[in-house]
């Protein structure tokens, strides 16, 4: 890759963090919906996770031996702003600052997320992402993050999967907080939207003049499943993806959004200069890619099914399962899905830098007598899609990095700690770290293409 390209994994802090009640933090959304029977499979929670709060020299120290030119992380806002308002946590952003500092020192550039779903659950109380206020709040903590890291962090993302938080957790219910309603849901992205834009600003104000500013987002690759099917990818693409991107980019939201929700909300939580606000100029596109979806319209007799799903207003729209191989999340293995959409994204908006924030898998991992974990699969999978990603810069695409989701098994949400995603296995009784053959394959590639530089 081209000098100044960057290589790294990432995480996040619920899903790693653990220390939930050390360090004057209070209580997240992900908190409570975990401490709720029956919404996380066993019952886990992020109490302890891979206590990377207290294991984070040694995680830091993985990360330099691999080699990674950045790593990406997420504050948790209720660990620096406890409660969601007021002064920051002194205790909660030292965590951070020797985090920072710790990086910096290893030649590793800080890539920081400010929101990776983990709001404070008293933000929740008044309302949550569905209500205004939210977003005021969102980019109150942004900028006062950003004066105490701006100095060192080299690329700010306000917000990780705007999508996920408002429809998997308002529509769909299946991650905090648990919502089961249309039109919060809807309320929630455009709030979600707000708070990127006020935020964005609130950063620029603060942190220094190279710094990067960014949103990551999950785009949908939606693909027809028959012949016809434009009408359904383009209202996945529409709800999906380009009710960020619209606003976001410049262009407000899509007309075809507006219409295809309007039996759900007029839409009047859209105020006068809030399109203006949420388009704050990004200097590059944070994209999270793992799988393409398959999209028809449905049969009448299935579309009266009133399952809560994330696809509101899309009771015609079915999606149905992708073909094997999959991975243990039951996505299907595509490299060619991400290399279709960073040629989309480039043909739409060209000039847009680009970066890949998340793209891995989950395996059933397991270290083996001699201490290996030969993890063959994900391996497979990684080299896969590093070859699109290559395909697609050599077809002219602004790619500037790579982001293997996740450094180390994590708490995988609802999946809890079923799901392993690290190149680095955590044994959950221990703590303790063991490389997978993946760390060694990814170590190696980058040793390489540094190597014909
Ligand atoms: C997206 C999310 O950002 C991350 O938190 C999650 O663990 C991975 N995808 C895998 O599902």
């Amino acid at each position: 890759m081209r000098p100044g390209f960057l290589w790294g994994a990432a995480t996040a802090a619920y899903q790693i963090e653990g220390a939930v009640a050390e360090g004057g933090r209070s209580p997240s959304i992900w908190d409570t919906f975990s401490h709720t029977p029956g919404m996380v499979r066993d019952g886990d929670t992020g109490d302890v996770a891979t206590d990377h709060y207290h294991r984070w020299r040694e995680d830091v120290d993985t990360i330099a031996e691999l080699g990674l030119d950045a790593y990406r992380f997420s504050v948790s806002w209720p660990r620096v702003q406890p409660g969601g308002k007021g002064p920051l946590n002194a205790e909660g952003v030292a965590f951070y600052d020797r985090l920072v500092d710790a990086l910096l020192e290893r030649g590793v550039a800080p890539v920081v997320t400010l929101y990776h779903w983990d709001l404070p659950q008293e933000l929740e109380d008044a309302g949550g992402w569905p209500v205004r206020d939210t977003a005021e709040r969102f980019a109150e903590y942004a900028g006062a993050v950003g004066e105490v890291l701006g100095d060192r962090v080299h690329t700010w993302t306000t917000l990780n999967e705007p999508w996920v938080s408002a429809f998997v957790g308002h529509a769909e219910g299946r991650h905090a907080p648990g919502r089961t309603d249309p039109a919060a849901a809807l309320a929630a992205a455009h709030h979600l939207n707000l708070g990127h834009g006020l935020a964005g600003r609130a950063l620029r104000a603060v942190v220094a003049d190279t710094a990067q500013l960014s949103v990551t987002l999950n785009l949908h690759v939606g693909r027809g499943a028959e012949a016809g099917a434009f009408d359904a990818v383009r209202r996945l693409d529409a709800l999906g993806n380009r009710i960020f991107l619209g606003p976001m980019l410049g262009d407000g939201y899509p007309a075809d959004l507006r219409q295809d929700t309007s039996g759900i909300t007029d839409w009047s939580f859209v105020r006068d200069g809030d399109e203006q606000a949420i388009a704050v100029p990004i200097d590059v596109l944070g994209v999270n890619y793992y799988t393409y979806m398959l999209v028809r319209s449905r049969t009448a007799e299935a579309a009266t099914d009133d399952t809560p799903s994330p696809w509101v207003g899309c009771a015609d729209l079915e999606i149905p399962a992708t073909p094997p191989p999959h991975t243990e999340m039951g996505w299907t293995v595509d490299p060619s899905g991400m290399e279709e959409l960073l040629l989309g994204l480039h043909a739409d908006h060209p000039g847009l830098p680009l970066m890949i924030t998340e793209n891995g898998a989950a395996f059933a991992d397991t270290v083996d007598a001699d201490g290996r974990v030969r993890d063959a699969d994900r391996i497979a999978y990684l080299e896969g899609h590093v070859g699109a990603v290559r395909r697609a810069i050599d077809a002219g695409v602004d790619v500037r990095g790579y982001f293997v989701w996740s450094l180390l098994d994590n708490f995988e949400w609802a999946h809890g700690y079923s799901k392993r995603f690290g190149i680095v296995h955590v044994d959950y009784a221990t703590g303790r770290r063991t490389w997978k053959d993946s760390a060694r394959w990814y170590r190696d590639l980058l040793r390489n293409d540094r190597r014909g530089r």
